[in-house]
């Protein structure tokens, strides 16, 4: 049976979200404009961007049961005739002959908590295709900040051992070696860094496969892995995931394949791939 990805209530109640894409969509001026939104789930900031004043707003879902969920809230906003639902993914849609918007915005939340999960790469190769230098994109910014992390109970939830000399541990090559979401306030850790800058990412430039951090330890101790949220900037508005925001993204936690037994002062260095998976770089 189709369905939906539960989150999508947890999102629609995250007002800290919802409103800093309403004020971003306040702060435009959307006279005489012609958004386009990839992935428009309910159909909400598609409603938003034509009731203050977008001309045409043209949006897609690939969840059939979303779209038609859209469907039904756009055709009783009043602006269906503003607004275009597809329900199709955008790479489908783009590919179309007949499909030829030039949008004066386009705006995407199609952001998991390590940012690319959710298909952030097929994305942005996406809006590349249709966006021409004048094309304001939101968000304009993502940034990956994390810290040096030491947690077994993090680590734990991706690792098993033995129970009751029962070595289970065989399970162990199906632990994720990219990130996984984590509510990292309930589980005892402690920071052996300041947060740093990871990765800036953005829907413009072009996408290395791999790119390269440095993060300064401020304690000594193991460290098991870096825990990241992220910062999306859409114009002046900000929205963060960090730990204890109250965002409805959970954290990402990147497990190390080897722990790194960090020293005060020293920095450490790791390639990020286009996975997200983070290895020491040495
Ligand atoms: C995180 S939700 C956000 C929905 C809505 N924009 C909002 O902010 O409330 C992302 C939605 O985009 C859809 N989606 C993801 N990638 C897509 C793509 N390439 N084309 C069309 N829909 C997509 C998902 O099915 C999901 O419903």
């Amino acid at each position: 049976m189709e369905t939906i990805a539960k989150w999508h209530f947890a999102m629609l109640n995250d007002k800290k979200r919802n409103q800093a894409i309403e004020n971003a969509i306040l702060d435009l001026n959307l006279n005489n404009k012609i958004v386009f939104e990839i992935g428009t789930g309910s159909g909400l900031f598609s409603i938003l961007f034509a009731r203050n004043g977008a001309s045409h707003v043209y949006t897609c879902e690939q969840n059939p049961i979303m779209g038609s969920i859209a469907s039904k809230l756009i055709n009783s906003s009043g602006y269906s005739n503003i607004i275009s639902l597809y329900p199709e993914s955008s790479s489908t849609l783009i590919r179309k002959k007949n499909f030829n918007i030039k949008p004066d915005i386009i705006f995407t939340e199609t952001l998991d908590c390590g940012i690319i999960g959710e298909g952030f790469q097929e994305i942005k190769q996406d809006i590349i295709k249709i966006a021409n230098d004048n094309t304001e994109i939101l968000p304009n910014n993502i940034n990956k900040l994390g810290v040096l992390i030491n947690s077994n109970s993090i680590v734990n939830l991706n690792k098993v051992d033995s129970y009751s000399q029962i070595d289970i541990s065989y399970l162990n090559q199906y632990s994720t070696s990219t990130y996984f979401p984590v509510r990292s306030e309930m589980f005892e850790s402690e920071w052996l860094s300041e947060s740093t800058l990871i990765k800036k990412y953005d829907y413009k430039s072009i996408e290395p496969p791999e790119s390269f951090f440095s993060i300064t330890a401020t304690k000594d101790g193991i460290c098991h892995g870096i825990l990241s949220w992220f910062q999306i900037e859409l114009g002046k508005q900000e929205v963060t995931t960090k730990p204890n925001s109250g965002s409805h993204w959970h954290q990402a936690f990147h497990p190390l394949e080897n722990f790194i037994e960090v020293t005060k002062g020293q920095k450490y260095h790791f390639v990020l791939n286009n996975k997200a998976r983070i290895v020491e770089k040495f």
